[in-house]
């Protein structure tokens, strides 16, 4: 697919013997956490997709937002950095933060730093990247928002590739695995896995741990952000219109398993 190539790809898989052994059952763990020591973590995959729309609208700026310590913020950062943008993080704080962690490295890598509350996060945290992108377009800069754990339609497709990555893995490894357990925080992960297992025809059972909020809360997100990616799958040959019309109709909430 067309992304940038920035993670180390593909991420090992590898058994946890002793787990398993206590638990009785075959348990694996995809090592997404060694993607890339500036950009590690879960996040690049899909930074890679949305970045690649940003390079080629001409933007030289990315606005993001998260907690103080977001790793998201960071990988979007060190990104930015990496092919000579400018950036700018909105965060979200309680307190006055101590200078260190992923803020640190915002700091250090040249970010613009925003604080905001819980609640204006909670509630405004669009409408204040927007302002913060009026005002760097005043300034003259070609700003482009990614939205929280860029997740997204563009997004998605970061692991829509990762579960086509985990098959291909598969076979080399001699296994199938029958269910996928993911953490899910802005729903990203969580919907470009279950798009693909839908798309494909894997039949894997996929389950999505909230880090927060409920059930039906994610369910809508996986679900918006799933359908949002479908034109994003046509545009890289994936599926055919028809098929992103008809997924657009018959994809439900219940298409996407969050305990
Ligand atoms: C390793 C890992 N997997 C999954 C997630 C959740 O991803 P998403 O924000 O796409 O729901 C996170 C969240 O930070 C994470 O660190």
């Amino acid at each position: 697919m067309k992304k940038l190539s920035l993670a180390n790809l593909p991420t090992k898989i590898r058994k946890m013997e002793r787990l398993s052994s206590l638990l009785n059952s075959n348990i694996y763990i995809k090592h997404d956490d060694q993607t890339g020591s500036e950009w590690s973590g879960n996040k690049i995959r899909k930074l890679e997709f949305s970045v690649r729309e940003a390079l080629e609208k001409d933007s030289d700026l990315l606005i993001t937002c998260g907690g103080i310590q977001s790793n998201h913020c960071r990988a979007t950062v060190a990104v930015a950095t990496y092919y000579g943008m400018k950036s700018a993080v909105l965060l979200r704080i309680s307190e006055q933060p101590p200078l260190e962690g992923n803020y640190f490295l915002d700091k250090l890598m040249g970010a613009d730093v925003r604080f905001c509350t819980n609640d204006e996060y909670r509630n405004n945290r669009q409408e204040i990247m927007e302002e913060m992108a009026a005002k760097y377009r005043k300034e003259g800069r070609k700003p482009y928002i990614v939205p929280e754990g860029a997740s997204n339609g563009v997004g998605v497709l970061g692991y829509y590739n990762a579960m086509n990555e985990i098959v291909e893995q598969e076979k080399e490894l001699g296994i199938k695995f029958d269910t996928i357990v993911v953490a899910t925080g802005s729903g990203g992960t969580c919907s470009g896995l279950n798009i693909a297992n839908i798309i494909k025809g894997y039949g894997r059972r996929i389950i999505g741990m909230a880090v927060c909020d409920d059930v039906d809360y994610f369910q809508s997100i996986c679900l918006k952000i799933g359908i949002e990616s479908l034109p994003y799958l046509v545009e890289q040959g994936e599926i055919s219109e028809s098929t992103a019309k008809e997924l657009a109709h018959t994809l439900k909430k219940s298409d996407f398993e969050i305990d």
